[in-house]
């Protein structure tokens, strides 16, 4: 798909409620599928990677049904998973494949974890050795490195594990195997990775202790039937967020949103650039803090992003790349060589394609660095196959000088559906 975007240079102003927030709709599901009993979940992502999810879940024995805007989940509960009768295909969803896995290293006969090529090319060792480590039989392309992953019932042990990245999927999946086989797991990270799976564990009444750096799940634990009434997606509110920061005279709310302080990295940031962004929580769901972010057209400067701050901001450091473009002076980002492994090389695309629209950017290592403020320029650019790639070109097109074609865009529904209607400007 092609889509002509044009700058918006008039004042704009929207208020909205963000749909849920995906990576608790992918837990929530999850957690629902394992439960005993029934879940009834709210304000689920509909986004394709949820979905996803859901179909997966359906193929190991949970029956989920749609009533209305509620989601019924009966979990399987005691009885234990299904043998899935199919390769379980995870398209291009990591957190569906990396979550699932911890899903069925235990449990009954033999499963498939595949998915599209993007996905097929995401570093899976991550997960593989310390599953293997517990006792799980699994094999992979690449020795084990790469999906299609094939996991053969095995008998699951306890793990103590350092975690070499800081990755929330890596923590959840091997929470999820610990809790799928009644085994205790105790986990450290180098760095805090957003905390949803232990938050949604301990407010289901799993023994689950944290400390720093360290997480431990205590063993067995039988999973109640929850409800829960999902947050609007931070990521993507800093859409809209940034689009209003980088346009004189915009203004932009955003009710209902998880304000979780592990997901909240980039909008710090954006206040370190001088930008007018502000936050109150006004409730909890089950755990998690909810309430509202307001922003608004704001002068900008350069900021520099620390290695330890990348996870709290980590989907949204290509849209911080295109807020750099306006802010003055030069701009950061160091320790993010995670980016390399997202759904594109997003340090590589993004660098690329902001060039084409006449940023001043450059490719390190393990980050870029961008020189501001730069008037950019619209024309054509790629997107690569990923959304949050494709949903950053289309906010910078906003406050571009002339038009702006976006070559292979269709994927901003892998995370936010809804995303064009929301976004100011014609095309
Ligand atoms: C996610 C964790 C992050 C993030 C991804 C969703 C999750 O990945 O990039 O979009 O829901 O656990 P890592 O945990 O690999 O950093």
């Amino acid at each position: 798909m092609q889509v002509l975007l044009q700058p918006e240079t008039s004042p704009w102003e929207r208020r909205v409620r963000m749909a849920g927030d995906k990576s608790l709709s992918h837990r929530a599901l999850i957690l629902g599928a394992m439960a005993e009993g029934e879940s009834v979940l709210t304000g689920l992502s509909e986004s394709r990677d949820v979905r996803t999810t859901l179909r997966c879940l359906r193929a190991l024995g949970a029956r989920v049904h749609r009533e209305g805007p509620r989601w019924v989940v009966s979990g399987w509960g005691r009885l234990g998973r299904s043998e899935p009768a199919q390769v379980l295909d995870c398209g291009g969803s990591g957190t569906t494949l990396r979550l699932l896995a911890g899903v069925l290293a235990a449990g009954r006969g033999l499963s498939v974890l595949t998915g599209d090529s993007s996905l097929r090319r995401r570093p899976m060792a991550r997960i593989v050795q310390p599953l293997s480590c517990m006792g799980a039989r699994i094999w992979g392309r690449g020795e084990g490195s790469l999906a299609p992953l094939v996991f053969q019932e095995g008998r699951l042990q306890t793990l103590e594990w350092d975690l070499p990245v800081a990755s929330a999927q890596v923590k959840s999946c091997l929470l999820l195997a610990g809790l799928q086989a009644g085994v205790p797991v105790a986990l450290r990270e180098p760095l805090p990775s957003r905390d949803h799976t232990e938050r949604m564990l301990q407010a289901l009444g799993v023994p689950l202790e944290r400390t720093g750096l360290a997480v431990r799940l205590a063993g067995p634990a039988c999973l109640p039937g929850f409800r829960f009434a999902v947050p609007g997606d931070p990521s993507s509110a800093a859409f809209l967020v940034a689009a209003a920061v980088m346009n004189p005279g915009a203004r932009a709310r955003v009710e209902g949103v998880l304000l979780n302080p592990g997901r909240l990295g980039f909008f710090e940031l954006l206040r370190r650039m001088g930008g007018q962004v502000r936050w109150e929580v006004t409730h909890e769901e089950s755990g998690e803090p909810v309430g509202w972010i307001e922003a608004c057209g704001s002068e900008l400067r350069a900021v520099d992003v620390a290695p330890e701050e990348v996870p709290a901001a980590v989907d949204e450091l290509p849209l911080l790349a295109v807020v750099a473009t306006r802010a003055q002076g030069q701009t950061r980002v160091q320790g993010a060589g995670e980016l390399r492994h997202k759904e594109c090389d997003r340090i590589h695309h993004l660098v690329l394609e902001l060039r084409r629209m006449g940023a001043s950017i450059s490719e390190q290592a393990e980050g870029f660095e961008v020189e501001g403020p730069v008037r950019l320029s619209g024309g054509t650019v790629r997107c690569h196959g990923d959304h949050r790639l494709e949903m950053s070109l289309a906010v910078a097109a906003l406050s571009a000088a002339d038009p702006t074609r976006l070559l292979g865009a269709g994927f901003s529904d892998v995370s936010f559906p809804g995303f064009w209607d929301l976004l100011p400007g014609t095309r």
